[in-house]
């Protein structure tokens, strides 16, 4: 969609989008993925290794919010692209983070942002809707974002995910 050289990813799980996104990059991109979960994270490292992209993708072990500092404190980005894929009670704080990271033009991700249509029901204080409440009124209120969130169904259920291009 818009030629990223640079991603950010995060919630890497095993791997699987991060194995996606990073071969999507043209040579010499780079893809910085922050997992929780050193168990995850090696499972991961292995599955990007299987797949020749050792070279294109770092994965950083650590809740995010304790890396982004590093991550900042390192100069990277700005990227081009972040995926927002982990604890989904962060959402917001990611997005907001990643907004002071991103270059004119970047794409932020951000999914399972629907939730079974939970994100309506003002009712549920579930601390993971509750963020994606606020992560849409984030996206309504920022003048830096064009954005659409797409629902979705499909075998694991009813959800959705927003897509976010910084202008
Ligand atoms: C939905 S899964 C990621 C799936 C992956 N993006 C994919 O599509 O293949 C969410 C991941 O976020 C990780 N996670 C949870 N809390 C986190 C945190 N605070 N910081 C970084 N990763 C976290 C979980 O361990 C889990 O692996």
């Amino acid at each position: 969609m818009i030629g990223a050289k640079t991603i950010l990813e995060f919630g890497t799980l095993g791997g699987y989008s991060t194995i996606w996104l990073a071969r999507a990059l043209p040579e010499g991109g780079r893809l910085v993925t922050l997992e929780a979960n050193p168990d995850y994270a090696a499972v991961a490292a292995d599955s990007i290794a299987s797949a020749d992209l050792g070279d294109v993708v770092e994965v950083r072990v650590g809740p995010a919010l304790e890396q982004l500092p590093q991550l900042a404190n390192e100069g990277a980005g700005p990227f081009d692209l972040v995926f927002i894929d982990a604890d989904k009670a962060n959402t917001p704080d990611y997005f907001a983070w990643s907004l002071e990271h991103v270059r004119p033009g970047a794409l932020i991700i951000a999914d399972n942002v629907i939730r079974d249509g939970r994100l309506v029901d003002h009712d549920d204080e579930d601390p993971a809707i509750v963020a994606q409440r606020r992560f849409h009124e984030q996206l309504a209120a920022e003048s830096r974002v064009e954005a659409t969130t797409v629902q979705t169904v499909g075998g694991k259920g009813y959800d959705g995910f927003s897509v976010a291009r910084v202008v």
